[in-house]
């Protein structure tokens, strides 16, 4: 029944709450999230009271996931509002520990995932990927949850959580959810807050401009070239710097250079800046055509 959530800060009263549920045999289902919740964030919470009997919100500004110039301190925060979204569509417990219950005093272990960290955001932000193996991997110890919900927005994310699931054998099925978008093709993200008018009407060109590097691709343009047209197009725009916009392999984030093979599952990611704005996205190559 649409309600508040459950508001849980500590770990045992998460691992109660959780264990009780299995008693029951009742199906838990995890979304990992940094609040400023919007429609994307939603979709996979949907996903999960769809799979499972019970759902788990975990809401936490990760500080170690942001290198010290960039927007920890300002990052969107509101948990009324987010309570009220994930509360209305039915989510039993919101999980939201404060920094001290997840970083212990002492704290000094950290999860690195070689692999699928390597290049795209691994090579601008190489803080970032060992903050989020971080703490996702306590996150889902925490909880132990059935599944766990992570959105294709954040594809190589998806990718090293999967990864590091893997090798870890930590027991829970992850499950990737499609990206949701503005009308104009915009990828939903908390951070389109910060967009000035002038920047948000640009920042669908960002998804427009890896559509056609997409379709060329698709159409036998050599993928260096298509990438060196994408690149000029985006900062002809105004996006500056573009941080990367490059057409790898979607199950192994190998670059590919030449043409694409008949078949390859390829996609296209990027990631620039407008303004103070670093917008990130990612589709694949064969699905739009
Ligand atoms: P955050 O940016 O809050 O995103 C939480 C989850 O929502 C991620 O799995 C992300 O991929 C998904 N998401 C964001 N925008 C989406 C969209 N437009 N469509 C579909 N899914 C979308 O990603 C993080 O937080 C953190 O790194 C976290 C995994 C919580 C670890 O701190």
């Amino acid at each position: 029944m649409p309600s508040t959530p459950e508001i849980v800060r500590t770990v045992g009263g998460l691992r109660d709450r959780v264990a009780a549920w299995r008693r029951n045999g009742e199906r838990v289902g995890l979304v990992p999230t940094m609040g400023a919740l919007h429609d994307g964030h939603l979709a996979l919470v949907r996903r999960s009271l769809d799979d499972c009997d019970r759902t788990v919100v975990s809401i936490f500004v990760n500080p170690t996931q942001f290198a010290p110039h960039e927007d920890f301190e300002t990052y969107p925060r509101d948990e009324a509002r987010d309570l009220g979204a994930i509360g209305a569509i039915g989510t039993d417990v919101a999980y939201m520990p404060n920094a001290g219950e997840m970083y212990a005093e002492g704290f000094t272990t950290t999860v690195s995932v070689a692999d699928p960290s390597n290049g795209l955001c691994g090579a601008v932000r190489p803080h970032f990927f060992q903050g989020v193996a971080t703490v996702v991997s306590k996150l889902l110890l925490q909880c132990l949850p059935d599944r766990a919900y992570f959105g294709e927005k954040d594809y190589q994310q998806l990718l090293v959580i999967k990864r590091l699931v893997r090798d870890l054998n930590i027991p829970a099925e992850i499950v990737g959810v499609s990206t949701i978008r503005e009308p104009d093709g915009l990828a939903l993200s908390s951070r389109n807050a910060y967009l000035s008018d002038a920047d948000r009407k640009t920042a669908p060109l960002l998804n427009a401009i890896m559509r056609q590097v997409a379709e060329k691709v698709a159409g036998g343009v050599a993928v260096a070239e298509a990438e060196t047209w994408g690149r000029a197009q985006l900062q002809e725009n105004g996006f500056d710097p573009v941080d990367y916009l490059e057409v790898r392999d979607g199950e192994t984030l190998a670059p590919i250079t030449d043409t694409l093979a008949p078949g390859h599952p390829a996609r296209v990611f990027a990631a620039a800046y407008l303004g103070k704005t670093r917008l990130i996205d990612n589709i694949p190559v064969a699905r739009i055509l």
